[in-house]
């Protein structure tokens, strides 16, 4: 296996911008994983762009055909909005060229398990960027339930609550089209996540009943703020799920909330204790185990620190932490890991269809008021 990969980063905005980080920082944090990755060649929607955000950070070529990068480099990040990752990604998997698609995949389930298809027949590496599966004490948590640590989990309730969208005098974005982001809002946006930890701890996801809101329906042209134009996309998304592990959970995601930044958390009740996390505070967990007796009953927290995954690559010293940069470098070593052993990453596109298929069941679940049975699997 050769020792680098020429990585092609398609796609320059919020989050390219954290990939290009990963792409130079991993073989720094993980000197001994392989491959590493070169930051070859980057595509932005213009030449100039595409050549000042390259030199910015330090790749070797900025174009403005993402084609030329998919032909040229080995390893295909996809970080541009959701309307051109199957075009591009399907291009990749064709040419053999290992796919790091950011979430939500693609703008449908269809896609998206077209994609699961593909890369499963060709054996092409892949990853999609569930960033939160990547914090070292998620990680520790996801171990330790699995481990029977705490006993088996009964219920699970998650949230990932962000108020980039609470001014409702904010302007249209891309995000809010569902020609190019996809009919989920908030659910595409942020509920991916949660629900790919959710999975992580109870399994396979067997009924739902799901609520969505648009709360904000109109929003302000960013170029003329006396037009508007229809949002169109929930801003809010509920759920009530059964695991066929015999969990329960509920799930909630928002992009108004005021006041919280980047909240992502959990709370997993287990027959002998209880896990809480809270991603404001990533680098510490609270855990309560049952039986203690009075005198010490309480959660108590717990610091990141050498002894949880990836962390001491990063710091020896504990409770120093980590950030969200850093969760994008521990995602590329996984990226690498994927290519290295011909496989997917976990989690890989596989896993994403199965979370596209579930978001679309909450709209489905919403439009005609009942549960739904089996929204993991495809339908007929
Ligand atoms: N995993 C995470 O934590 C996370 C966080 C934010 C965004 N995302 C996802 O990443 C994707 C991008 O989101 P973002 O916030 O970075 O958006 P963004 O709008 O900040 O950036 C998108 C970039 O793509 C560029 N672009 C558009 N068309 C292009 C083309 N044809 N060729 C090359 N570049 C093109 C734009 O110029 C822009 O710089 C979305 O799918 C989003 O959901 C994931």
């Amino acid at each position: 296996m050769p020792d680098t990969a020429k990585v092609g980063l398609i796609g320059a905005g919020f989050i390219g911008e954290s990939h290009a980080r990963a792409i130079r920082m991993m073989p720094v944090v993980f000197s001994g994983a392989r491959p590493h990755p070169v930051p070859h060649m980057l595509a932005e929607n213009s030449e100039d762009l595409a050549m000042r955000r390259a030199s910015q950070l330090g790749f070797a070529r900025g174009v403005a055909d993402w084609r030329s990068v998919v032909d040229e480099c080995d390893a295909i990040v996809i970080a541009v909005p959701s309307h051109l990752h199957f075009e591009i990604a399907r291009a990749a998997i064709e040419q053999g060229k290992a796919v790091l698609c950011e979430k939500p995949v693609g703008l449908s389930s269809l896609e998206a398990t077209d994609l699961a298809d593909a890369v499963r027949a060709a054996r092409v590496p892949n990853a999609v960027g569930f960033t939160y599966m990547r914090a070292p004490l998620v990680r520790h948590a996801v171990a330790l339930v699995r481990n029977g640590a705490l006993g088996r989990p009964l219920h699970f309730r998650g949230w990932h609550c962000e108020d980039y969208l609470a001014d409702a005098t904010a302007p249209f974005t891309w995000r809010l089209d569902p020609d190019l982001a996809g009919r989920t809002g908030a659910l595409g946006d942020l509920g991916w996540h949660i629900l790919s930890i959710a999975r992580a701890f109870c399994g396979q996801i067997v009924a739902l009943s799901g609520s969505v809101q648009t709360y904000h329906a109109q929003r302000p042209l960013p170029d003329d703020r006396t037009a508007f134009r229809t949002v169109g996309n929930e801003d809010w998304a509920g759920m009530t799920l059964s695991f066929e592990s015999g969990a329960h959970g509920l799930i909630e995601c928002s992009r108004i909330a005021h006041g919280r930044k980047m909240d992502i958390g959990f709370e997993l009740v287990c027959e002998n204790g209880t896990v809480a996390f809270h991603g404001e505070r990533m680098n510490e967990i609270k855990i309560y185990r049952a039986g203690d007796g009075s005198m010490k009953s309480g959660f108590e927290t717990i610091h990141c620190s050498a002894d949880h995954p990836d962390y001491a690559a990063f710091i020896p010293a504990p409770g120093h932490g980590l950030g969200f940069h850093d969760l994008k470098v521990i995602e590329m070593r996984d990226f690498m890991g994927a290519i290295a052993e011909k496989r997917g990453a976990d989690p890989d596109l596989n896993q994403a269809a199965r979370i596209a298929r579930i978001c679309e069941a909450v709209l489905r679940s919403h439009e005609i008021g009942e549960q739904i049975s089996t929204p993991e699997e495809r339908a007929e």
